[in-house]
């Protein structure tokens, strides 16, 4: 199967690739199935609002494309809103990702969850 024209942008042009300093939380998460890894940041306002999230990958184009697409649908929801974005979210919005190529779509979508949790704990304290 070919890649999307959406997939082919996102990942010759990923969005919001990078780090945030100082950031309101971030997570990182290993791929079981290639060992690849992702790290996502997120700045989240007063509202509980994500402003801003970067992301920073050591995986494949599978992964870059659906990071970049990942922190396009996080911007500006509540973190709560942005907890709920699933893998398939992101797939659709991308115009499908070949069956082979699902498991790297994990990672964005946990990577943001695990940056959301490392968010709420730094709330708690
Ligand atoms: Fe590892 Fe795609 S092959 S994330």
């Amino acid at each position: 199967m070919d890649y999307s024209d959406k997939v082919l942008d996102h990942f010759s042009n990923p969005r919001n690739t990078g780090i945030i300093k100082d950031a309101s939380g971030e997570g990182t998460v290993g791929n079981p199935v290639c060992g690849d890894l992702m790290t996502m940041y997120i700045d989240v306002d007063d509202n509980e609002v994500i402003r801003d999230v970067k992301f920073k990958t050591f995986g494949c184009g599978a992964a870059i494309a659906t990071s970049s697409m990942t922190t396009e649908l996080a911007i500006g929801k509540t973190v709560s809103e942005a907890y709920k974005i699933t893998k398939s979210d992101v797939a659709e919005e991308l115009d499908g990702l070949p069956p082979i190529k699902m498991h790297c779509s994990n990672l964005a979508s946990e990577a943001l969850q695990a940056a959301i949790e490392n968010y709420k704990e730094k709330q708690e304290k």
